[in-house]
C-alpha cells in the first residue's frame, strides 16, 4: 500500500506537533522513523491512523492515490492501516480472544466463528511462544510491558494489515523476546509481501533484524534527515546532536 504525506501540520491540545511533514511510503517496503523523545513520532503514527485528538490543520494524507485526510479511524482500519501502540491500553472486560475475534471480523468480509478463530489464535500464539492462559485474560490487564508488546504483534499477525506502524515495538522486550517478535514480523512480511512496515524506534538493534529501506529522522515536528541503515549506526554511536546541528546551519 502506498501512502503519501503532503505538507502535513498537526496540533494536539493546541500545540503544533507536526510541522509541514512530507513523506512517502511505498508498497512492500520497510521504513524506520527515529528521533529524540518528544519529537512527534507517536503523534505522526496517531495522525496516520486518525486518532481524533490529533487535528490536521494543513496538508493531506494520500492512500493509493486517494485523499483519506478526513476518513474515520474505523474506515482507515478497514483500508488496512494498523498501529501498534507505544503504550498499549488495558481493556478490562474484553478477553484477549474476544477482542481479537471482534477486530478480525470487523475487518474481514469472511467472518470466523469462535471455533475457527480459536484455531487461528492458538497457532499464532504458539509461534509467539505465548502461554495459552493469556487467551482468557482481559486484554493487556496486568500484562508486563513485554507481554503487551507481544500481544500487539499477535494482533498484527492475526489482522495482517496492508500498512503497519509499530511504535517502539522493541521497547521493554528482553533479548530473546525481541528476537521472537522480530522473527514473527519478518514471517508476516514474508506471507504478505505487499505489507508496508514502518518501525518507530530509538535503537539500531531492531533494524538489524528487520532491515529498513529508508530511515527518516524526526526532530521538533520536522523531518530533518533521510538516509539508509548507516544513519541508525551513526545515531547509536553519536546521538542526534550532529544531525540537528547540520540541520540548523
Ligand atoms: N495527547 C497529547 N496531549 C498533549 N501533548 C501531547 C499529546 N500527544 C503528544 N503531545 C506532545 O507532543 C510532543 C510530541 O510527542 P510524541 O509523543 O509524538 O513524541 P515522540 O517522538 O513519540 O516521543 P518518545 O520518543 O518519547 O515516544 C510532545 O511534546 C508531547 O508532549
Ligand atoms: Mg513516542
Amino acid at each position: 500500500m502506498d501512502l503519501e504525506i503532503k505538507n502535513l501540520c498537526v496540533e494536539v491540545e493546541g500545540k503544533e506537533v507536526l510541522k509541514n511533514i512530507n513523506m512517502k511510503f511505498e508498497k512492500g517496503k520497510t521504513y524506520a522513523i527515529m528521533g529524540p523523545n518528544g519529537s512527534g513520532k507517536s503523534s505522526l503514527a496517531n495522525t496516520i491512523c486518525a486518532n481524533p485528538k490529533y487535528k490536521i490543520t494543513k496538508g493531506k494524507i494520500i492512500l493509493n492515490g486517494k485523499d483519506i485526510t478526513k476518513t474515520t479511524p474505523d474506515k482507515r482500519a478497514r483500508l488496512g492501516l494498523f498501529l501498534s501502540f507505544q503504550y498499549p491500553e488495558e481493556i478490562p472486560g474484553a478477553s484477549l480472544t474476544n477482542f481479537l475475534r471482534m477486530a478480525y471480523n470487523n475487518l474481514h468480509e469472511e467472518k470466523l466463528n469462535p471455533m475457527k478463530f480459536l484455531k487461528l489464535l492458538k497457532e499464532k500464539m504458539a509461534e509467539l511462544k505465548m502461554a495459552d492462559t493469556f487467551r482468557r485474560r482481559y486484554l493487556n490487564q496486568g500484562f508486563s510491558g513485554g507481554e503487551k508488546k507481544r500481544c500487539e504483534i499477535l494482533q498484527l499477525s492475526i489482522l495482517e494489515p496492508k500498512f503497519a506502524i509499530l511504535d517502539e515495538i522493541d521497547s521493554g522486550l528482553d533479548v530473546d523476546a525481541l528476537k521472537i517478535v522480530c522473527d514473527m514480523i519478518n514471517k508476516i512480511r514474508n506471507n504478505k509481501k505487499e505489507m508496508t512496515t514502518t518501525l518507530i524506534t530509538h535503537y539500531n538493534k531492531i533494524l538489524q533484524y528487520i532491515h529498513p529501506d529508508k530511515i527518516y529522522i524526526l526532530y521538533n515536528g520536522k523531518i530533518i534527515k533521510e538516509g539508509q541503515k548507516e544513519l541508525a549506526i551513526e545515531i547509536e554511536n553519536n546521538g542526534f546532536e550532529n544531525i540537528i546541528k547540520e540541520n540548523d546551519k
